[in-house]
């Protein structure tokens, strides 16, 4: 291990995922929701990016202007590079939080952003950080953060451990990572199968080590095999968060904010028994056993008059963004899953069907049956299932840096599966698109008409790299039955087109 790390797991890389909470665009519905004034973010600060995808997918589909460090050199570069690409206002560092938190050249902060950091980092870091938010942070400014949370990771503590030291004590010296870490879960197997105590105390953990050997590598050694590692409760995070003069503002998970489908009533009577604040957090987390928080913290927040929060609800446009024949009226939450009711879904997914974005007064003027409450709680659910997203209305001219950047991640898809997002100026950040979709999507800009050209012009790049497609589990070995299930792929992405056009991801 390198000494920049600071007992970080830097050896290696970590995943592509874009984070839709480190959108600051998704603020506003959370705030508005909750009865808070949302931030007008112009300058936003993201410590830790990782490989950069969601903080260039934000810079460049908003006029947002981004600061951010990570001290991954390699990530880092393939960061920069994502910047280069876009021409977005992105400035990233490889620096250490220790190096880029002590710059005197950073703007004040309308949003600050940690997402997978707080809790694999040590509390030197931690108490850098909270100086740093003291600092830069404006007056009404927001902080995203998330943690791996107790009791949610009560069972798994000693587990982590037992992997974590199995890593430096059994993992032989100069054997790659990922191979340490197979042999520390394959050691826990042995250990769980043969009946300890432990497990009988603690009955999930069998299960989740079962889980944890199916997930991806870069992930597990990331979340497991850290030197630092510490869930920590919500008090425990308020407390650290309080020099900063920070108070929680709400959930930056849209289901937290829908508690019939968290909390029974029993649950929800004790919980509206308390006083509001950190405990009744707290006592929350107990209630779903709570594994990890992603939360808004605000600086001296300012709440709305009922009056004010439905003015602003009733001005947000969102756009559907599933079709309407691939979605289940139902919703998981903590209690299980929950029907959802047909007399108000129905007619609002036939309405927004045509992937036109609208704002909640004009759905509520085409839906006069549907009470204003109603419509907001279905526009909370929707996004919470990934079928609606809220339209951005901080983009200015972002379709320029988004063309650019998409072409670049297209580029890089002809060699890599793992980059799953384009960037689109209309939600004013990322949208999943697979590496298929981005390349029929090329295609189609490069004269390929149909599905079936659009097929034919891939087929090749993969065949290039000895690829293969699946089908049903099995590899599809010639290139008929390869070139026929693109095709496949091909026609059902040609079906969404209506939506990728309002996304502006095609002409
Ligand atoms: C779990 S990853 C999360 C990445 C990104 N935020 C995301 O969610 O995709 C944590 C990242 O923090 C970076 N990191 C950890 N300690 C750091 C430090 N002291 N200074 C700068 N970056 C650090 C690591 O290199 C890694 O990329």
């Amino acid at each position: 291990m390198t000494d920049w790390t600071a007992g970080y797991m830097a050896d290696i890389d970590y995943t592509y995922g874009y984070y839709a909470e480190l959108n600051p665009q998704r603020i506003k519905l959370a705030f508005l929701s909750a009865g808070l004034q949302p931030p007008d973010v112009q300058t936003a600060c993201e410590l830790g990016f990782g490989q950069g995808v969601s903080i260039n997918l934000n810079a460049a589909a908003s006029n947002v202007q981004w600061y951010g460090t990570d001290f991954n050199p390699s990530q880092a570069l393939f960061a920069q590079e994502l910047a280069d690409a876009s021409g977005a206002q992105a400035h990233l560092f490889d620096q250490s939080f220790e190096q880029f938190c002590r710059r005197d050249d950073l703007p004040p902060f309308d949003f600050i952003a940690l997402h997978g950091i707080w809790s694999w980092i040590n509390d030197e870091n931690r108490q850098i950080i909270v100086e740093f938010i003291e600092r830069q942070l404006k007056v009404g400014g927001v902080l995203y953060i998330s943690y791996n949370t107790q009791p949610g990771w009560a069972s798994m503590v000693p587990m982590r451990e037992l992997l974590a030291e199995h890593t430096r004590v059994l993992g032989a010296p100069g054997h790659a990572i990922g191979g340490r870490i197979d042999d520390a879960l394959e050691f826990a197997t042995r250990l769980l199968d043969t009946d300890p105590l432990f497990a009988k105390a603690n009955p999930l953990v069998k299960q989740k080590v079962e889980q944890l050997k199916k997930k991806n590598r870069n992930y597990v050694a990331h979340e497991y095999f850290n030197h630092d590692w510490a869930p920590m409760s919500f008090t425990q995070m308020a407390d650290w968060l309080a020099p900063a003069k920070l108070n929680f503002a709400c959930s930056a998970n849209y289901l937290d904010h829908i508690d019939i489908v968290n909390l029974s009533p029993e649950q929800q009577a004790l919980l509206d028994s308390l006083p509001e604040g950190n405990y009744r957090q707290m006592v929350r987390d107990f209630i779903i056993n709570q594994p990890f928080r992603k939360d808004y913290w605000v600086k001296g927040g300012r709440k709305l008059t009922s009056l004010q929060q439905t003015q602003q609800l009733r001005q947000q446009a969102v756009l559907l963004i599933s079709s309407p024949e691939y979605m289940d009226l139902k919703l998981s939450g903590m209690l299980g899953q929950a029907d959802l009711n047909k007399d108000v879904y129905e007619p609002f997914i036939e309405l927004m069907g045509d992937f036109k974005p609208r704002t909640l007064a004009e759905i509520e003027t085409s839906l006069p049956q549907l009470s204003f409450s109603q419509i907001q709680q279905a526009v909370m659910v929707l996004i919470t299932k990934n079928d609606l997203m809220a339209v951005a209305d901080n983009t200015g001219d972002a379709g320029p840096p988004c063309r650019a950047l998409n072409q670049h991640i297209a580029n890089l898809s002809h060699s890599m599966s793992e980059f799953e997002f384009n960037a689109s100026p209309v939600v004013g950040g990322g949208f999943a698109l697979s590496r298929f979709e981005q390349l029929f999507i090329q295609a189609r800009q490069q004269g390929h008409k149909t599905p079936a050209e659009w097929a034919n012009a891939v087929w090749p790049l993969l065949e290039a790299q000895n690829q293969r497609l699946l089908n049903e589990g099995k590899t599809l070995e010639n290139a008929q039955e390869n070139i026929s299930m693109l095709t496949r792929h091909a026609e059902i992405l040609s079906r969404k087109w209506p939506l990728l056009k309002t996304l502006e991801l095609v002409d």
